[in-house]
């Protein structure tokens, strides 16, 4: 592969003019060489094509003895509650409260909802505590199905950002692996003895550098499918502090001509697959969130590439709630760019990338028509999910993409 690699990029430089076309040539051929390595059709948990839901557990929220207001039980066929911690290497709840406000409402999830799994996400914690040694790793794993048990969840994701970066010891690589084959162990032990089949996922990294924690290879044998983050490709930084999009579809056209790869979904999602990641095994997450830049120059740069000091002054993981009440305003310009597939606005010297109801649409539809096994996204909590903003109803943007879905599968 990695001369295919090279190859493409000698084609880019050397067909400038024709480069697009090049482009489309060489993309064509990959794609005919995916489609013939698909060992298999999508994931299947039940007969529908898997629309997994992040659901972030609120701890502000005064229970009402209900759902939280973003626990929608109908809308996604896995909803992942974020986040628990470890303590003293075992699985824990971030907060004692989270038992009677989150985990308790299980049973009513499942009234309303007899076919939606339920996941439980780890997050928090100390993992390097967890990674450091074999007794650690046991106790880590020998924690995980009476949790699972105890709360009736239908299994656990792992979201650990991220072991082996940042001044991490890169050997933890090993360590994860390790961890995710016992894992894998005790719960094919568990299922021969109970029949209950428990899910096994990781969140993963989208960007080409952190990529490079993940042993591919033995990471697919493991778990049942990946949570890939296709978003914060861009957000403000002190290194890169120009305007960009949270999570393009494709690359922009300034990123083509000086072919940098990367940046984008279309990039990571065949990345992962090229690594040995099976299609049918990689969910693709798409985000109902912004990110936010104030603009150093309004009147004169307000489009992509544009200076910025900072995120913007108010949120800089906005909710669609948000964006639509911003939308709303005379001074906002709101611009949709082709060739990432995404639009964002400006208003005053604040810059927003966002993504509605047509971006959502067309990353569903190429999610589905380029084989991957199923839609992450993250969240629920950021939609409008009183629907009181948008006018649309409620969960906009989820809804639009279950739509898509159900569009897809009524063409078949
Ligand atoms: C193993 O885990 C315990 C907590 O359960 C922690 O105190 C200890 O430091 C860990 N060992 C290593 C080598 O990190
Ligand atoms: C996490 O555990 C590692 C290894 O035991 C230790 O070196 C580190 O200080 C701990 N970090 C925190 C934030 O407690
Ligand atoms: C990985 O685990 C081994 C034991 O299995 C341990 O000796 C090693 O120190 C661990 N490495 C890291 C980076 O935690
Ligand atoms: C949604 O409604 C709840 C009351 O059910 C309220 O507490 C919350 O602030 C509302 N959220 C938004 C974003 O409008
Ligand atoms: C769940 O989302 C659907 C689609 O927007 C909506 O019709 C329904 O009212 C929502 N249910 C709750 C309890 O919010």
């Amino acid at each position: 592969m990695a001369l295919g690699e090279a190859t493409l990029c000698i084609i880019g430089i050397l067909c400038v003019g024709h480069m697009y076309i090049s482009y489309m040539f060489m993309y064509l051929l990959y794609q005919g060489y995916y489609n013939s390595n698909i060992q298999s059709g999508s994931y299947k948990e039940d007969s529908s094509y898997p629309l997994l839901c992040y659901f972030a557990l609120d701890h502000d929220w005064p229970d009402t003895g209900g759902l939280h207001p973003a626990m929608n039980a109908t809308l996604c066929s896995h909803m992942i509650f974020i986040s628990s911690i470890t303590q003293d290497c075992k699985l824990a709840p971030a907060d004692p409260n989270d038992v009677t406000k989150y985990y308790n409402k299980i049973s009513l999830l499942r009234k309303l909802n007899p076919n939606l799994k339920i996941m439980i996400s780890n997050g928090g914690g100390n993992f390097s505590q967890v990674l450091a040694n074999y007794e650690n790793r046991t106790r880590f794993v020998n924690s995980i199905i009476p949790f699972l048990q105890k709360f009736d969840f239908d299994g656990l994701d792992i979201d650990w950002e991220f072991f082996g970066w940042n001044g991490l010891p890169r050997q933890q690589r090993e360590n994860f692996t390790y961890l995710m084959q016992d894992l894998r162990t005790t719960f094919d032990e568990k299922e021969a003895s109970s029949g209950r089949h428990y899910i096994l996922s990781a969140a993963v990294a989208a960007g080409r550098a952190v990529m490079e924690i993940y042993d591919v290879p033995a990471l697919q044998k493991s778990i049942d499918f990946i949570n890939l983050m296709c978003y914060d490709f861009y957000s403000y930084a002190l290194y890169d502090p120009v305007t960009n999009y949270n999570s393009p579809l494709y690359a922009n056209d300034w990123q083509k001509k000086i072919v940098i790869r990367g940046g984008n979904i279309g990039w990571s999602t065949n990345e992962w697959y090229k690594r040995g990641m099976p299609k049918h095994k990689i969910m693709v997450g798409i985000p109902t969130y912004t990110h936010t830049w104030t603009l150093e120059f309004p009147d004169k740069y307000n489009g992509l590439y544009a200076p910025a000091t900072g995120p913007g002054s108010g949120c800089d993981e906005c909710t669609y709630a948000w964006v639509c009440e911003k939308l709303r305003s005379k001074d906002t310009t709101n611009v949709w760019d082709n060739d990432a597939s995404v639009p964002y606005f400006y208003y005053g010297n604040q810059w927003v990338s966002y993504d509605n109801e047509k971006s959502l649409k067309l990353k569903s539809e190429w999610i589905i028509e380029n084989g991957f096994g199923g839609i992450m996204v993250y969240s629920l909590n950021n939609d409008d999910i009183n629907g009181t903003s948008c006018g649309q109803g409620k969960f906009p943007l989820i809804d639009t993409i279950k739509k898509t879905i159900v569009n897809h599968n009524n063409h078949l």
